[in-house]
């Protein structure tokens, strides 16, 4: 672990996007530890109402209860391992398993099993056979987390820092909403790949997705072919203690890559932002009508003003499905609803035409490290490097420019603390010296 990531001068080892091993100590130590997203909670409001979903390679039921709370167990029954619920979405009072018949109520209890009292002779013991429970579940402006360590720190603290640009548009916009069902594909790469893009990466977007931003006539089109760089001082980057991170291009907003109805979502925009202003202040005013890419650590990935939130779900070091969901806001029309959900389906939805453009690079990047000699290289995220700071207005550590690779450097500072850490006790949350760790990384 020790040589894999290399956080003082930016690099990490090729090794991370193949090595099993690695990708066991993963499902440990970060997707058994960090917070992971569920769903949002509008998917499933009423009693009874569930979806499955996973975490890292396990499968979850997350299902409303009678109290309104919401519990999450594992989808596996506790007698052969059966999955319990094959569907994706629905309303249960209980949930009962194919291959025998063992039936479980929504609080994860075993209610009924087929003959017991003839079979098993009062020697199955029911207490110690319900579902297993998901540790803890957490709702941050409708997004539900689960975590399946119970020694974890709370998802308060865990989005620490990122929550002031979070709030942006889960809080100050009125709220949002997650449209679904989310689509649904595989992609060959590790999962990491289109995280750290979605991270950080403004740099590919005048490459690789030249011609679909030459077509789009979006307010990025001018990006095209790298024909232009944006000019100093028209974005920063910033990363956070857990590793999420965020790249914010100032007063942009594509609208689903097609210039009309960017500029409906900027007049509905500015309907709100006199109030937000004085609630919220100036700079996260400018940052609702901002384009901002975004990843809340390990695999949440979104895009504010694309419209899009996505999560990567390992199923292996070199494949991962990617679920994707439309945001739109609460109180838009339907109409813009849709013209949204639509625009965000035709450029990242399983079809988009960025995401193809995307996907490319992922399984390229991911697939050649299963050559030996390739493994052993070093992977470069030193852009920018040296200029980082910490900003008295702007939480987190700051990179002063649209195109860098800060966030890359912070999700892969932190990757490499929570991969080499026995436990939560050992990541303390109020040691502040991760900020020096980034600001005095050099080459
Ligand atoms: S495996 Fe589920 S009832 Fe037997
Ligand atoms: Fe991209």
């Amino acid at each position: 672990m020790r040589d894999l990531i290399d956080v003082q001068r930016g690099k990490q080892s090729a090794r991370m996007f193949h090595d099993p091993e690695i990708y066991e100590r993963e499902m440990e130590a970060i997707f058994g530890r960090c917070w992971l997203f569920l769903t949002h909670e509008s998917a499933i409001p009423n009693f009874g109402d569930f979806v499955t979903t996973r975490m890292g390679q396990d499968e979850v039921i997350v299902v409303r209860q009678k109290d309104g709370s919401i519990k999450a167990f594992l989808n596996v029954c506790r007698h052969r391992g059966a999955r319990i619920c094959p569907v994706e979405a629905g309303n249960k009072r209980s949930f009962v398993c194919n291959y025998h018949g063992w039936s479980y109520a929504v609080d994860g209890s075993l209610s009924a099993v087929p003959f017991e009292k003839e079979l098993y002779q009062g020697k199955l013991d029911r207490e110690t056979h319900g579902l297993k429970e998901v540790a803890q579940v957490s709702i941050y402006h409708g997004f539900v987390f689960g975590n399946f360590d119970a020694g974890a720190i709370s998802l308060e603290d865990y989005l620490g820092d990122a929550r002031w640009y979070l709030d942006i548009w889960m809080e100050a916009s009125g709220g949002v909403e997650l449209v679904g069902p989310p689509s649904r594909s595989v992609v060959h790469c590790n999962w990491k790949a289109p995280c750290e893009n979605f991270v950080g990466d403004a740099y590919h977007v005048g490459w690789t997705h030249a011609s679909s931003l030459a077509v789009s006539g979006s307010m990025l089109a001018p990006m095209s072919g790298n024909a232009a760089l944006p000019p100093a001082g028209a974005g920063i980057q910033v990363a956070s203690r857990y590793g999420h991170g965020h790249g914010i291009l100032y007063d942009v907003h594509p609208g689903g890559h097609d210039a009309k109805l960017g500029e409906e979502m900027l007049a509905w925009q500015a309907t709100k932002r006199v109030a937000m202003e004085e609630k919220y202040g100036a700079i996260r005013t400018r940052y609702y009508g901002s384009h901002i890419n975004g990843a809340i650590f390990p695999n949440v990935s979104y895009l504010w003003g694309t419209n899009l939130f996505k999560t990567w779900q390992p199923l292996g070091p070199n494949e991962t499905e990617c679920w994707t969901w439309a945001i739109v806001e609460k109180d838009m029309p339907d109409e813009l609803k849709r013209k949204i959900v639509n625009g965000m389906h035709r450029t990242f939805g399983v079809a988009g035409y960025w995401e193809a453009d995307d996907n490319d690079n992922m399984e390229s990047a991911s697939l050649l490290t299963t050559g030996f000699q390739t493994r052993k290289l070093q992977l470069n995220a030193q852009m920018g490097i040296g200029k980082d700071i910490v900003d008295s207005e702007l939480p987190g550590v700051v990179g002063q420019a649209a195109i860098g690779e800060t966030s890359y450097r912070g999700y892969y500072r932190f990757y490499d603390e929570v991969m080499r850490s026995a436990s939560w006790g050992d990541m303390d949350p109020s040691d502040d010296s991760w900020k020096e760790q980034l600001v005095s990384a050099d080459v």
